[in-house]
């Protein structure tokens, strides 16, 4: 079990749980503003761009190339940047914050 917060642009903080699947899911499941998730999590829509707080950056799995060369053409990018489809849901992962980029 995971606790994950959701920040959207307009400051509102959304604190949601869950064991499997993936960030875009759970955003997509609770509503989270800004998160659309429109390839339906196929790393080709970036519709599901967070953007992970520094100190939480290594609770997560390394971004493969192809989510590196898809955020390359998304606006709001920073080194801290990902797409939320290719966050797994782990223990791992428990305490998370992610702020919404769009
Ligand atoms: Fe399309 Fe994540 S849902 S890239």
């Amino acid at each position: 079990m995971a606790k994950i917060t959701f920040v959207t642009s307009d400051d509102i903080k959304t604190t949601v749980e869950a064991t499997t699947g993936n960030i875009m899911e759970l955003a997509v499941q609770n509503k989270i503003k800004g998160i659309d998730g429109n390839c339906g999590g196929v790393c080709s829509c970036a519709t599901c761009h967070v953007h992970v707080q520094p100190e939480d950056w290594n609770k997560i799995e390394e971004p493969t190339e192809l989510e590196k060369d898809m955020l390359e053409f998304d606006e709001n990018v920073s080194e801290y940047s990902r797409l939320s489809c290719q966050i797994k849901v782990s223990d791992a992962i428990d305490g998370i914050v992610l702020k919404v980029a769009n």
